[in-house]
Formats: structure tokens, C-alpha cells, sequence
């Protein structure tokens, strides 16, 4: 059994299939990657994954356990962690603190106790900020704990989302386009943090469109395209998939 199996999934918006049928295993400790063009359903089918959109119809398990209609703070509780396409920033929060409360996504009451602070949450602040300080170590913004996090430039803001996701302890991190809008410096260093969360044991599935990061560092591959599994295969298989380069990768500038 994979650690993450989804069998046949589906998902309907009114007139339009955004995820059809789609079966996928990630096996645990891999790092697993999921592309596909604009609008192919890719962030649909981490929305179902996390539990932010029920299925029209198929299954998900993770560690052996149905979690198809959990709830998205219960699937979070088991270990699996999302990160969002948009960065999200906790505004007014300096960078430190927008990672403790990652700490809290995994705990009791969740996020929206971790900014109300009740006082059985204040005796673990001291734990919590040495977590927050390793894990900002950990994607290198040790230097910038202190900042304001809205003034962090776009590129340490998605590293931040990051350090804030590994709070959280995921045994499964989902990655939502992690590497958009960075440059090629600020990807290449993502990436080998990306490999580092997985070398400490934690099994990825990111999605991205940067297809040289991807086949760079994923592990294996799956192809979305119109809300279909394509194509499926290690970075070499998946660079060399004639469905695949016709879907795109012959639309994109790659360094294959
Ligand atoms: N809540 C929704 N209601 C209606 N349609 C939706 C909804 N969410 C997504 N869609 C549609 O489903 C399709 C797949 O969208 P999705 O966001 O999953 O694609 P994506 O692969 O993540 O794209 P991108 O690379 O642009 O992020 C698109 O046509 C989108 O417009
Ligand atoms: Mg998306």
C-alpha cells in the first residue's frame, strides 16, 4: 500500500471535469512531483487531497487511512501539510512568529487559537520559538527571524511559507508551485531545500510548472492535462513521453 493512494478521482464544476479519474500512489519517502499546463487541474487535486474539496467522485488514503471526506483540519492532524499556490502571509506578524503559528496547524485549536494565545499555548512559546529558529536556519532566513515577514522579498516569502509548512511536522508536505515567480537563484536554492525536507524523511508531492526543477529533483512524475493523468514515469521517461512534449513540454522553454 502507498503511502498516499488516490483511486479514480474526479471532480466536477458544474459544466466542467477538472480532475478526471485520476489514480496516483506516492510512496513514502519519495519525492514526487505532479505538472501540467495551466488549468490542467492541478491544485484541484490538491485541494481534494487536503481536504478543502470534497470529490464528486474516487478515493484517497493516506497511511492506510480513508481520508476521501475528512475533514481538512483532521487530514492536517495525520500529518499531511499543504502549502498554497498564493503566498499567505500572516500580516502585522514578524517572520518568526508567521512559522510558529505553522506549529499550531497540527495541534489543538489550530491556527486561529495560535493568534489568540490562550495560556496552555504560552508554556510551549519557548519550544516553539527554538523550533521557529532551526526551521528559519533550515531554508536560510535565520538573519531575517525579526522582519516584519510582509517585507521579506517575494522569493524569501515563498521560503518562508516553506519553514512555516515544516512546523506544522508533516510525514507529507504538499507543495503548490512552490518556485512561481522566482528566479532561476532563488529556484535553485528552493530546490535543494526541497531535497533536504525529503532527505529528513518527509515525503513530497509538489506541483510545479518550472519543468527543469521538477525533472531536476522529483523523483517520479505524473502529467496532468485537461483533468487527465497523461503520462506517469521517472524525469527521463516523462522528458522523453511523446503525449507528454505534444501536452507540454513543447510549450515550454526547458533545459531538458
Ligand atoms: N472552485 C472552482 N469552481 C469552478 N471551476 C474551478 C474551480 N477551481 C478550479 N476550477 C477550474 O478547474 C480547472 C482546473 O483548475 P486548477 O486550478 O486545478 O488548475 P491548475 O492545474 O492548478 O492550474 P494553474 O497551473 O494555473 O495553477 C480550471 O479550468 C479552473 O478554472
Ligand atoms: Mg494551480
Amino acid at each position: 500500500m502507498a503511502f498516499l493512494s488516490v483511486r479514480n478521482l474526479t471532480k466536477r464544476f458544474s459544466g466542467l471535469t477538472a480532475n478526471n479519474d485520476i489514480s496516483l500512489d506516492v510512496p513514502e519517502g519519495s519525492l514526487f512531483a505532479v505538472i501540467g499546463p495551466n488549468g490542467a487541474g492541478k491544485t484541484t487535486f490538491f485541494n481534494m487531497v487536503s481536504g478543502f474539496l470534497a470529490p464528486t467522485a474516487g478515493t484517497i488514503e493516506f497511511a492506510g487511512t480513508d481520508v476521501t471526506r475528512m475533514r481538512q483540519d483532521k487530514i492536517a492532524a495525520m500529518g499531511l501539510i499543504r502549502t498554497f499556490q498564493l503566498v499567505q502571509m500572516f500580516q502585522g506578524m514578524s517572520v518568526a512568529e508567521n512559522v510558529e503559528v505553522g506549529c499550531h496547524l497540527r495541534t489543538r485549536g489550530g491556527v486561529g487559537s495560535a493568534l489568540v494565545r490562550p495560556p496552555w499555548l504560552r508554556r510551549q512559546e519557548a519550544e516553539l520559538r527554538a523550533k521557529a529558529h532551526e526551521l528559519l536556519g533550515f531554508v536560510g532566513l535565520g538573519a531575517q527571524a525579526k522582519m516584519s515577514a510582509e517585507l521579506l522579498p517575494y522569493g524569501q516569502q515563498r521560503l518562508l511559507e516553506v519553514a512555516r509548512a515544516m512546523a506544522a511536522e508533516p510525514r507529507l508536505l504538499l507543495l503548490d508551485e512552490p518556485a512561481a515567480g522566482l528566479n532561476a537563484h532563488e529556484t535553485d536554492a528552493l530546490a535543494a531545500v526541497i531535497q533536504q525536507i525529503n532527505a529528513r524523511g518527509v515525503t513530497v508531492l509538489l506541483i510545479e510548472h518550472d519543468v527543469g526543477l521538477v525533472t531536476r529533483i522529483a523523483h517520479r512524475i505524473a502529467v496532468l492535462d485537461f483533468g487527465c493523468k497523461i503520462a506517469e514515469g521517472t524525469p527521463d521517461e516523462i522528458k522523453r513521453h511523446p503525449d507528454v512534449i505534444a501536452a507540454y513540454l513543447g510549450t515550454e522553454t526547458t533545459d531538458a
